[in-house]
């Protein structure tokens, strides 16, 4: 729970460097920083996902060195696997 808060303590500031054109907050975005604690973005993700057929979140977590610290990308990468899978 604590890690959602600072996700989105984090996201609240990354919105506002966004209003300076800094940085992406749009999720659809291949430029939208997932996880904020290695810098990891939606299109790394997704490409991740791509080459190795990944279907779950631990595996996606290891494999991609994200989600292992505050947590709080989870939801979103757990958005991002299904979205790509159900692609398929
Ligand atoms: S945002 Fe903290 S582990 Fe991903």
């Amino acid at each position: 729970m604590y890690g959602v808060w600072v996700h989105l303590f984090l996201c609240g500031i990354l919105s506002v460097q966004n209003i300076f054109g800094r940085m992406i907050m749009d999720k659809q975005s291949r430029d939208y920083e997932v996880c904020l604690c290695y810098h990891v973005t939606r299109g790394e993700i997704e490409d991740i996902i791509r080459k190795t057929g990944i279907t779950d979140l631990q595996t996606l977590c290891a494999v991609a060195k994200v989600g292992d610290k505050c947590g709080g990308c989870r939801e979103d990468l757990e958005m991002i696997l299904n979205e790509v899978n159900n692609d398929k």
